[in-house]
This record gives C-alpha cells, structure tokens and sequence, in this order.
C-alpha cells in the first residue's frame, strides 16, 4: 500500500497575518459598538479550545451533525459516488471522518482538500489523515475563506462540505458573498454539504455558549492575546468577562467580552490606543441560527439550489445538500 503525497499550501502566514490583522483590528476598535474579527479566535491555543467546546455537554452541535452525518453518509455516497472531497474551514476533520470512511470504503476517493486559516491545524490534520487513509491524495490549503477560495484547484465529481453551522459566523452579507464565491468553484456535479444550527430555545442556545467549566470564557478571551502577540497590544485579558447573549429577532447568539474597570489599550502596531470604559461590551463572534426557509433563501441568494434537508428527530441541527442552479 503506497502512502499518497499530501501537498501543503500557505497564502496565510506570520507575514499576511500580521499585515491583515492591523486592518481589521483598527477597523473593529473603532466601531462603535466595538469589534473583534471572528478569525482572531483561532490561533493555535484556539484551536485547542474549540476542539474542547465541541465535548462539552452543553455544545450539542457537534455530537448532532456527527449523528446526522453518519446516517446520511451512506446515501450521500450511493447517489453521488463522488471522488473528491472539498472542506472549508476543515479545523481538525474531526466529523469528516464519517465521510471519508464511506468514501474510502467505496473506493471512489481520490482527493481529501482542508482549507483552514489554521496552520498548526491544517498541518497536524493532514499529517494524521495521510496515516489513516495512506491511499488517499491530500492538497491542503492554509487560507482565508475571504481571500483565497481562488486558490482551489478546480475539480469536478466533487463534494463541498463546510460544518460545524460556521457559516452562521459570517454576518448576512458576508455568509451571501462568500456563499457566492463558493457556488462560483463548483461544476454541475459538485454538490455542497452545508451545516447549520437551528433556532431552538434561548436557554439551551446560551447554555451552549456560556459553558460552565468556562471553556468557551477561556476561549473568547484568548483573542485578546491573540491580539497581544500579533501587534504588540497589552490587552489584560483577565480584565474582561465573557458573555453570550442570544438575539432572537436577529437569530444570533453574540459572544461579547466586556470590561470589568476601565481598560486604556495601546495597539503598537497600528500606532493605536484606545479606551475600553467600565462595563463596556466588544463583540468578538456571532453564530446564527437558522431555519429551513432562511437556509434555503441563503443557498438561492448564492444561486444555490437545495436539493435535500437532512436533520435530527429533535430538529437541533441540520445539513443541506445545495447544487448550482442549472
Ligand atoms: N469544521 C470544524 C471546525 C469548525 S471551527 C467543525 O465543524 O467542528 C471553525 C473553523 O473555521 C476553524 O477551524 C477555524 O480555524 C476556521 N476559520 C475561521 N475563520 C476562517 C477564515 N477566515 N478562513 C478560513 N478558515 C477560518
Ligand atoms: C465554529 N463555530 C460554528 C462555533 C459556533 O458555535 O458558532 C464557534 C464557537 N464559538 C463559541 N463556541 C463555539
């Protein structure tokens, strides 16, 4: 059995980090409300932490699609016989796993491609998937969904997946752009597998984000220093609580840290100091939740078709299968 070569690929490193972070953190300070940009929440500390959330016992998410994705792996497979497996946002490939072991037992998988703006992930995932299925070719992609999905190579027979509901971290404009640029890659055999949490109630959606081992705390709070180590901040992340907060007219959970003195930050890098006052909330993620309609209006919105709805009994989560509109 001869182990297939895994390619690597990085448009986003030290360098363009450094560059892109100075723009989007002077842009979120000087919002008003104040904002982090999402990405900031996964360096490589970050990373861990999520991977921590997803076993809490109250982040139901990623246990849900991981039952939803074994029951529909085998149809999926059978109808599709795909060859290619495209994920965005891959992080550690955790629940595509279920996926490749179909695709891999069928035979048919050529090509597993992670895009991931983790490096340290991206290259410990792929490190650990050349072992686990040594016939299958690997082209991963350190990127950022924003400004390198140009960088994929094309292909066709292929399935796109991008889980875990991240789309919903994308405010609407955003998720519709980058849905857009992502229909833009796809052949007409291609199909996209998109995963998104659902409305449910307040209480089970902010318990799911305001853990009580303080997990996701931690994790909010580490992009502070993500901030610190990047351009030279003095953000005292200790100073700040974490909350989340969910709006239902919006459908959004929103994860804030707020103040709990008067903070003055000085940002060097961007030559920028400014002051976080007492009690002051900065937004640093949004998740939203969705329904069938709203998922279905996105796809169309990126002229995407749904063309299946897969959910648990409990209707927590769920996948959708989206084609190009012909
Ligand atoms: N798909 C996995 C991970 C979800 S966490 C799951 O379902 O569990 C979100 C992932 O998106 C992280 O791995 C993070 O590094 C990645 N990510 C966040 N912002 C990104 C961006 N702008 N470009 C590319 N990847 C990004
Ligand atoms: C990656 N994303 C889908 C997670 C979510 O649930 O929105 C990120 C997260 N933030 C706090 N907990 C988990």
């Amino acid at each position: 059995m001869n182990t297939q070569e895994h390619e690597i690929h990085v448009y986003v490193d030290e360098a363009d980090l450094f560059e892109f972070s100075k723009s989007e953190v002077r842009e979120g300070l000087l919002r008003s409300p104040k904002e982090l940009a999402p990405y900031l929440l996964y360096d490589e500390k970050g990373s861990e932490l999520f991977e921590e959330i997803t076993e809490l016992p109250e982040y139901y998410q990623t246990r849900t699609e991981k039952k939803i994705l074994g029951e529909i792996a085998p149809i999926i497979e059978e109808r599709y016989e795909f060859r290619e497996l495209l994920e965005l946002g891959s992080g550690s490939s955790y629940k595509t796993r279920v996926l490749l072991d179909e695709m891999h037992q069928s035979g048919q998988l050529e090509l597993y491609l992670p895009f991931d703006v983790s490096e340290s992930m991206v290259r410990q995932t792929a490190e650990e998937l050349s072992r686990e299925y040594p016939e299958m070719g690997i082209y991963a992609i350190v990127g950022d969904f924003n400004r390198h999905l140009g960088k994929i190579p094309s292909g066709n027979h292929r399935l796109l997946v991008f889980l875990g509901g991240t789309i919903g971290n994308f405010k609407p404009q955003t998720a519709e752009t980058f849905l857009r640029n992502v229909a833009r890659t796809m052949d007409p055999s291609d199909r996209l597998l998109l995963g998104t949490d659902l409305v449910k109630d307040t209480a089970v959606i902010e318990a799911a984000y305001n853990d009580s081992r303080g997990v996701t705390a931690a994790f909010n709070r580490n992009s502070l220093k993500v901030v610190n180590d990047r351009l030279g901040a003095n953000f005292k992340p200790d100073a700040y609580e974490h909350r989340a907060i969910f709006d239902t007219e919006k459908a959004q959970i929103e994860m804030h840290l707020i103040a709990t003195s008067r903070q003055d930050v000085r940002i060097e890098a961007i030559d920028l100091d400014v002051r976080v006052e007492e009690g002051e909330y900065v937004l640093s993620e949004i998740s939203r939740k969705f329904t069938r309609s709203t998922v279905e209006s996105l796809l169309a919105s990126a002229g995407l078709e749904m063309t299946d709805w897969f959910t648990d009994p409990e209707e927590k989560f769920a996948l959708s299968l989206g084609a190009v509109r012909g």
